[in-house]
């Protein structure tokens, strides 16, 4: 595999999961670029631990994520040197478009060497054409946006397929891309047209993965992956297109014979945020812009049942008993958590058992990157309110359903992906959550913890977990970093799905 626009590697983590009967990947990453520089170190950090067999991961690697070492000394141990010196091959810090072609070409040359049977796998980044940052970035400057090179990143990706020309590859964007128009045209169906025909003499077939149709009848929205219908604990809903290149694809009979069984298969049941959040630590929010401690946290959660006053409906009574029930349960809570908290994790029966296979890793002696943010005094009423009104009504208030006095004073209409009146968004914990976006970084006011008792927003463990990243895998830099990197990822599980589909047609025989 080459993965292009890597991020924290999401897509390669779940292709790389794909393994044989005796445990072996099927996959190997050969090549991934990323440009930023933290996103990178994820990336590379998880590169070194793929170099060691499931099981097989030096105890220097569990160390170094629990902080007990540093990254110096972790990359010099004398068990991972070795990993790291290949996994630098790998992994390369590098922008698309900007570091020279001849210097990419030549780290993929030399990694593919005579391979032809490869796959390109990647998502350009989406800022362009996602539905929000459309509008937003357009009422800046139209001739700014019309001429913004993001629209254009794709033809980095289309520039490899031109000179590698590999058998299969995946690529994934957001929705937008489907309406997204310039100069009056639309993107989608310049981007489609260039991947079917990247040069004079290739061709390639683009298929759905979930729709079954001959490629004349497939309509833009039937390359829309719904990661929820596949047991992904999240309702995100990407655009992944399927290339095969003309030859291989007119060769593999099982193309034309059964074509259905290349398709992801819908899962009968969906994961709700409880069922993937099973086994971890309940945690204490903190205050911001007062001092904070346990009792003064708690100080402000025993003001919630206040902010109800003038709110007249039926419902007040309800969600004010719930919030005297919760406000009690909330008093046993002693800790906000840590960037390692030492404990067994045990999701019960709660969490099937193949994800708990997928999330647990017993070595780990805990969970990573599980602490909590602070919250403003108003804002912790909001996230009682909200928490109170799913747990009594069973779905999720939207602003039209909050109490005057807990309707913020001057609304920060943040068009990025989140409309204004779902500024305030409890997940409920029955259902999958709502799509992890990068805005998650800026606050977690649209990620807000089912439970009432702990009165907070999720945690970047608890976001990696909605992303189905195992519990194992580090995010690197601060913690706004972590969390734009995990919503910018494509869920390892669904990737894992893909990988095996894409398996599956790639050791079927061939003809000639
Ligand atoms: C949507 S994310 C990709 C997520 C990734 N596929 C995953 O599953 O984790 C897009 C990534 O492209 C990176 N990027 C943007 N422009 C780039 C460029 N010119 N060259 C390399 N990477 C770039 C961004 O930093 C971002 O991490």
């Amino acid at each position: 595999m080459i993965d292009l626009f890597a991020g924290p590697g999401g897509l390669c983590e779940g292709f790389s999961s794909v393994v044989d009967a005796a445990g072996e990947r099927r996959f190997a990453v050969k090549v991934s670029i990323e440009k930023d520089a933290v996103a990178h170190r994820t990336l590379l950090l998880r590169a070194i631990f793929r170099k060691f067999s499931k099981g097989k991961v030096p105890s220097c690697y569990y160390d170094y994520v629990r902080g007990k070492l540093t990254r110096e000394q972790f990359l010099d141990h004398p068990e991972i040197k070795e990993a790291a010196e290949d996994a630098a091959r790998e992994a390369r810090c590098a922008e698309l478009g900007v570091t020279s072609s001849t210097e990419v070409d030549g780290w993929i040359r030399e990694a593919l060497g005579n391979q032809t049977d490869w796959v390109l796998i990647g998502g350009p980044p989406c800022q362009a054409y996602s539905l929000a940052g459309r509008s937003r970035l357009r009422s800046k400057d139209v001739q700014k946006f019309e001429s913004d090179a993001k629209h254009f990143l794709y033809t980095e990706y289309l520039r490899i397929i031109q000179e590698f020309a590999p058998a299969v590859f995946v690529m994934e964007n957001v929705k937008g891309m489907l309406n997204s128009t310039n100069s009056g045209k639309r993107i989608f169906e310049q981007i489609l047209s260039d991947l079917k025909a990247p040069r004079d003499d290739l061709r390639y077939e683009v298929r759905s993965l979930v729709v079954h149709k001959t490629e004349g009848e497939l309509e833009p929205n039937d390359y829309v992956i719904e990661a929820d219908d596949h047991g992904i604990p999240q309702s995100r809903h990407r655009v992944i297109l399927f290339g095969i290149r003309s030859d291989v694809a007119a060769t593999t009979s099982a193309l034309r014979e059964h074509p259905e069984s290349f398709l992801l298969c819908k899962q009968p049941q969906k994961i709700g945020v409880s069922a993937a959040l099973a086994g971890l630590p309940q945690l204490r929010s903190r205050l911001s812009k007062e001092p904070d401690s346990r009792e003064a946290w708690i100080d402000a959660l025993r003001q919630s049942p206040q902010t109800l006053k003038g709110w007249r409906v039926p419902l007040r009574s309800d969600i004010e008993a719930a919030m005297v029930k919760f406000i009690k349960k909330a008093e046993k809570q002693t800790t906000f958590g840590a960037p390692f908290v030492e404990t067994t994790v045990v999701p019960g029966g709660c969490m099937p058992k193949d994800l708990q296979n997928w999330y647990l890793d017993p070595k780990l002696g805990g969970v990573l990157q599980h602490e909590t943010r602070s919250h403003m005094r108003s804002d912790l009423h909001r996230y009682m309110f909200a928490a109170c009104f799913a747990a009594t009504r069973k779905y999720a208030p939207d602003l039209y359903d909050f109490p005057p006095r807990l309707l913020p004073d001057h609304v920060n209409v943040d068009a990025e992906t989140i409309p204004f009146k779902d500024r305030f968004r409890v997940q409920l914990g029955q259902f999958p959550s709502s799509t992890v976006v990068a805005h998650i970084k800026k606050d977690g006011h649209y990620y807000i913890h089912p439970d009432p008792g702990q009165c907070r927003s999720l945690t970047v463990r608890e976001a990696a977990r909605l992303q189905t990243f195992p519990d194992n895998y580090f995010f690197e830099g601060n913690r706004t970093e972590q969390y734009g990197q995990i919503g910018n990822a494509v869920p390892p599980l669904l990737a894992k799905q893909i990988g095996e589909i894409i398996l599956d047609f790639m050791t079927s025989p061939r003809r000639g």
